[in-house]
């Protein structure tokens, strides 16, 4: 997607800035670290977060440190992901996943230390308030956390090799935690320093909750429907781990007309967002572009 390349250009800066000043010992952590953070990441989430603070009018020299620290924690949430004793997969970013390039030892550091540098980088920025700072502070670890990714996650495994398929609600539960929470932060990190953040909340939470669905379900069908050198993961993952899938429990047809009206519901709330004067317009079309490619990517 054409306009998407601007935002990656600068998220890439941002992380290659923030990255800079890791300790040069020990070695093979910090090349470990550079390895899963600067990878061809399609940096969705922070994408997501920097548009919403144009259209909030926020500078974007108070939107860097959020929208690093949002994409460290989503790579450490990959590293740990890929792991043996979780999805044991072997390819991220079309590269060999973190635990074969390196060990599995050291992809479980390196987790560990993009989520604390996550929280450090937001802890210690001081462009933004100190009011500010907190307050994503708690958006950040409350969506990454147990009432969010890792809990996700952890319904995720349980529901692998299942006897009975799981329910439909359940599955919309799993989704909303594993994907959902982290691209529902990005809105709420986005806006977070505006005035009119609490006005605009609910709409932003509802924007972030369909969208995040509808990535994950997406997710899901192309797993069955790409290949693994565009995906640059391995394709079929899903139904070899007997997972709990969109596809799976809806079928492939029914999944995409799930993903549909998902993505028919975050285009219709994004008309609610105010209008920025000096990007507003242009800002707006780039969303409806980002939601749509939500729903048509293959990788
Ligand atoms: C993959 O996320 C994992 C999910 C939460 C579905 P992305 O599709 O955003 O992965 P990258 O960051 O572009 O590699
Ligand atoms: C990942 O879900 C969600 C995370 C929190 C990382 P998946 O396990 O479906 O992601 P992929 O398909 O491996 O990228
Ligand atoms: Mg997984
Ligand atoms: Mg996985
Ligand atoms: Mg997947």
């Amino acid at each position: 997607m054409e306009a998407l390349k601007l935002y990656q250009a600068k998220i890439e800066l941002f992380l290659d800035d923030a990255l800079q000043n890791l300790p040069a010992n020990p070695i093979n952590l910090q090349e470990a670290i550079r390895y899963s953070t600067l990878n061809q990441g399609k940096r969705i989430r922070p994408a997501m977060l920097l548009a919403i603070g144009e259209i909030f009018e926020i500078e974007e020299n108070k939107l860097s440190a959020p929208a690093c620290a949002l994409e460290l924690i989503h790579c450490y949430s990959l590293v740990h992901d890929d792991l043996p004793a979780m999805d044991d997969d072997n390819l991220r970013r079309g590269k060999p996943t973190c635990h074969i390039a390196f060990n599995e030892a050291t992809a479980i550091l390196v987790g560990d230390a993009q989520q604390t540098l996550a929280f450090e980088i937001l802890a210690t920025e001081n462009k933004i308030s100190a009011e500010h700072r907190i307050e994503m502070i708690q958006i950040l670890s409350k969506s990454a956390g147990v009432n969010g990714m890792v809990a996700g996650q952890q319904i995720d495994l349980n529901s692998e090799n299942t006897e009975a398929p799981i329910s439909l609600d359940e599955l919309k539960t799993l989704h909303r935690l594993k994907t959902g929470a982290l691209i529902k932060a990005a809105f709420l990190l986005g806006a977070c320093q505006s005035t009119k953040f609490e006005q605009y909340r609910p709409v932003l939470e509802n924007l972030g909750e369909s969208i995040g669905l509808a990535f994950q379900v997406q997710d899901d069908i192309i797993d069955i429907e790409s290949d693994t050198q565009t995906l640059g993961k391995t394709q079929g993952k899903d139904e070899a781990a007997n997972k709990s899938t969109f596809p799976k429990l809806l079928g492939l047809e029914a999944a995409k007309g799930y993903r549909d009206s998902l993505i028919e519901q975050a285009k219709n709330a994004l008309k609610s967002l105010p209008n920025n004067s000096k990007t507003g317009k242009n800002t707006h079309r780039f969303l409806e572009q980002l939601i749509e490619f939500i729903a048509q990517r293959n990788h």
